[in-house]
C-alpha cells in the first residue's frame, strides 16, 4: 500500500508541469508563480537541468553570488578573497533555535578568527528584519555579532547552495514556501567546498564540531595526515595509506603501527 501511494505521488509530481527557477531579472509576479508551485514540483527534479538546485559536492567550487548583507552588498567570491570561510544558513529570523545558534557562533568569533576563517550567516528574511534580530541575539547571548548576515528573503542563495528543503514537505513557511535548511559550508582558500552539514529545522548545530572539522581539515592540508574518530587538536593523527611507514618515520619521527593499515603518529 505504502509503495502504491509513493508511486502515485511520484507519478503526480512527474506529470505536473514545472516552472523554471526564476532568474535575477524575473518579475515579482513570475517569482510568485514559481514559489506557489507545490514544493515537490519545485525541488524534486533531476539534477541535469540548469533551472534546478545544483548538487554541491565536497570539492565543488562554492557558487558565486551577489547579495545584500548586513555589511552592505557583496560579491561572494570577492568577499572570500583567499581565506577559509564558513557559510551557515538559517530558516528564518526570530525563530528560537536559530537565535541560539547565531548567538553561539557570534560568541565563538575569536576562535574562527584564530583559525583564519571568515564567517557569514544567511537567513531568509530582509535586512531590516536581520538588523532587529541581531539586537535580540546580542541581548540574549550577551554578545556583539560582527559578521555579515545575508538577506535571502527570496531564497535565491539558498537555492544556489541546494539548501531549500525538499525532504520535509511540512517544513514550509506561512506562504507555503520551503524553508532554508540549516546548513554549514566550510570553504577553503581555493573556494572549494570542504564540508557540508545539513540539519533539520528542529535541531540546532554543534559549533564545537564545526571548529573540530576545521582543525582537522587545516591539519590534514598542512601536514598530509588524516584524523581519527572524535579527534581533537593535540591528539595523535593517522598516517594515510598513501604514505609508507618509512616515509612517515622520516617526516614525523615515531610511527605507532596498530595494524599495517592503521598507523598513528604525533605532530
Ligand atoms: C527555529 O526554532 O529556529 C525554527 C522554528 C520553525 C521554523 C524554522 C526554524
Amino acid at each position: 500500500m505504502a509503495t502504491f501511494l509513493a508511486r502515485s505521488a511520484l507519478r503526480a509530481v512527474s506529470q505536473t508541469p514545472r516552472l523554471a527557477f526564476p532568474k535575477a531579472t524575473t518579475s515579482p509576479v513570475a517569482l510568485k508563480s514559481w514559489a506557489q508551485q507545490p514544493v515537490s514540483c519545485r525541488f524534486l527534479a533531476s539534477s541535469t537541468k540548469p533551472s534546478e538546485q545544483p548538487r554541491l559536492r565536497l570539492g565543488s567550487e562554492a557558487p558565486n553570488f551577489q547579495a545584500k548583507t548586513t555589511h552592505g552588498e557583496i560579491d561572494f567570491h570577492q568577499w572570500l578573497g583567499g581565506s577559509w570561510a564558513i557559510l551557515f544558513s538559517h530558516p528564518a529570523d526570530f525563530t528560537p533555535v536559530c537565535t541560539t545558534e547565531l548567538g553561539a557562533f557570534a560568541r565563538l568569533a575569536p576562535e574562527f578568527e584564530r583559525r583564519g576563517v571568515k564567517m557569514i550567516g544567511l537567513s531568509a528574511n530582509d535586512l531590516s528584519s536581520h538588523k532587529r534580530w541581531i539586537a535580540d541575539i546580542n541581548e540574549l547571548s550577551s554578545t556583539n555579532l560582527q559578521f555579515p548576515i545575508i538577506a535571502d528573503a527570496d531564497r535565491r542563495v539558498a537555492f544556489l547552495y541546494d539548501m531549500v528543503d525538499a525532504q520535509d514537505l511540512s517544513n514550509i513557511d506561512e506562504k507555503g514556501i520551503a524553508f532554508t535548511i540549516r546548513s554549514v559550508f566550510v570553504i577553503d582558500p581555493q573556494k572549494k567546498i570542504r564540508l557540508t552539514m545539513m540539519y533539520p529545522a528542529s535541531t540546532g548545530r554543534n559549533t564545537t564540531e564545526v571548529l573540530r572539522v576545521i582543525d582537522s581539515l587545516q591539519t590534514g592540508d598542512n601536514m598530509g595526515v588524516t584524523t581519527p574518530v572524535d579527534w581533537q587538536l593535540e591528539d595523535d593523527v593517522i598516517v594515510p595509506p598513501s604514505v609508507s611507514t618509512e616515509d612517515a618515520k622520516k617526516k614525523f619521527g615515531t610511527v605507532r603501527e596498530v595494524k599495517p593499515y592503521l598507523r598513528y603518529t604525533k605532530i
